[in-house]
């Protein structure tokens, strides 16, 4: 028989889409680069394996697959996608489509939707979230490329899909890039989302002393309130485990240096190039990189002393700390939105706001319940930046003030927060009517003769100093 659709790349979360695919009852052909790869894998699928024809070379996958073929690529991010796209096009042809599921760069899959319909074999892109358990059981699907070739596969990728109270968490974006375009925001939400829990329990270990087990019961409380998140909800897990070889917690033998890949960065960059703020998003990648700086830091504590981290009794309570999660919570969604809602344009796509928070309501990283009230206001005012939503007006309004509790806590006893701190910032810049611009203003047209506004009138001007007037 044969497949209705293709699979290369049978790493981790290949491997687990097409035993999905294939349990959600479609015929899928696989290949690896690594041919031995396929045989483990079959004997891994089990019962599956009925509906999966393996293949050992790119010629008899391609000949496998029922025509018009479709073949999802799950293979590395970058060169790796390019060179098998290089290898397929000589056997398709223009009825074909090469469906790129990885984590890629968006401007990447813009040129190879341009590059596709220059060289006629049709592209799509699409953003997969929910790490390898999604992949297997339901992932949050965003795609983009052309909607009539999204339309060919949506039956496949919404069957496969997670399901929110039954609707399928599988939308198209946009043209070209938009799927791995909105993917790259959702991963640079994470990267804070994560911060934003990392710091909190920075406040529940140094500043108030709880062991892992403690800090893990303080997590799985609030994942039973307004913060009930899949990232709270494993950050329980996670500190309540003990490492099997030393009898520890697992979190205190792990070093304390964040990897990653990229996407995070990809996002700041994006919201520099827009000039969208994503303060909270920048400041989880510095806290990375800075994480991974282990011998500065260390030669920084040698030099200056670790600050004295740990609180007077009844300084801060877990009310204050949950309280100041959700508030932080809301500005890093709030830039995260934003940052879509004004690059939309730039790409010359019309991102669905309200659809793109309902697509990330199951399967995906950063799923919350949070994320439904979110939907819900922006299909009200898909452009308006969600603070001034009602519901998240009010939640700011009742959850600042801890915030402001929570961080100047820290900043007086060297406990670090920089995304929480990014997010009182934002908040404070953003109420306040008459800010410092005014100085730089000064400045610009001073060093640069640059001009400034005026309160008082219209158009452009200069300050006395121009003509050596400001001299005393
Ligand atoms: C997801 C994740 C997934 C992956 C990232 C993590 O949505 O399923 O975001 O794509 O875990 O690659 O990225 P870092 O390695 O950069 O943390």
């Amino acid at each position: 028989d044969l497949s209705e659709i293709g699979l290369i790349g049978l790493g981790t979360m290949g491997a687990a889409l097409s035993l999905n695919i294939a349990e959600k009852g479609f015929r899928i052909s696989v290949f690896n680069r690594t041919v031995s790869r396929v045989d483990g894998f079959l004997a891994e699928a089990g019962p599956l394996a009925e509906r999966i024809t393996p293949t050992r070379s790119l010629e008899d996958f391609v000949a496998s697959l029922a025509e018009p073929r479709a073949i999802i690529l799950m293979v590395p991010a970058g060169e790796a996608v390019d060179a098998q796209i290089a290898a397929l096009r000589p056997l398709l042809g223009p009825d074909d489509l090469i469906i790129d599921a990885g984590n890629a760069n968006f401007h990447d899959t813009n040129r190879r939707a341009a590059e596709a319909v220059a060289q006629g074999v049709p592209f799509l892109g699409i953003g997969v979230s929910g790490g390898e358990e999604g992949a297997r059981h339901g992932p949050s699907i965003m795609g983009g490329g052309d909607r009539a070739n999204w339309d060919r596969v949506s039956h496949i990728l919404e069957a496969i899909s997670a399901k929110y109270e039954g609707e399928p968490c599988a939308t198209w974006m946009g043209e070209g890039g938009a799927g791995h375009f909105v993917k790259t925001v959702h991963n640079g939400i994470e990267y804070a989302d994560m911060q934003l829990i990392a710091e909190t329990y920075g406040v529940l270990r140094d500043g108030m002393g709880l062991s892992a087990a403690e800090c893990g019961e303080v997590f799985g409380r609030w994942n039973d309130g307004p913060l009930r998140s899949y990232l709270v909800e494993i950050s329980a897990r996670v500190s309540a485990a003990t490492d099997p070889e030393t009898g520890s917690p697992m979190l205190d033998v792990i070093l304390d240096r964040a990897g990653q890949k990229g996407t995070g960065r990809w996002t700041v960059i994006e919201s520099q190039q827009v000039g969208a703020p994503v303060p909270v998003i920048e400041a989880a990648v510095a806290a990375r990189n800075l994480s991974a700086a282990l011998e500065t830091r260390r030669a920084g504590q040698e030099l200056f002393g670790a600050a004295p981290q740990s609180l007077p009794d009844g300084t801060l309570s877990l009310d204050d700390l949950e309280a100041a999660m959700i508030a932080g919570k809301i500005m890093c969604y709030a830039q995260g939105f934003d940052l879509l809602a004004r690059t939309g344009a730039q790409h010359g796509w019309a991102l669905p706001m309200p659809e793109i928070a309902e697509v990330w309501r199951e399967g995906c990283i950063i799923r919350s319940d949070m994320l439904n009230d979110m939907a819900a206001a922006l299909r009200g005012e898909p452009e308006r930046n969600l603070i001034f939503a009602d519901y998240f007006a009010d939640l700011v309004a009742r959850n600042h003030v801890a915030l402001r509790k929570v961080v100047s806590t820290g900043a007086l006893h060297g406990l670090p927060m920089p995304a929480l701190s990014a997010a009182l910032s934002y908040f404070d810049m953003i109420r306040t009517e008459r800010s410092t611009a005014n100085m730089l203003q000064a400045q610009r047209d001073f060093f640069g003769a640059h001009g400034f506004e005026r309160i008082d009138a219209a158009g452009k001007h200069h300050g006395p100093w121009a003509s050596g007037q400001d001299r005393p």
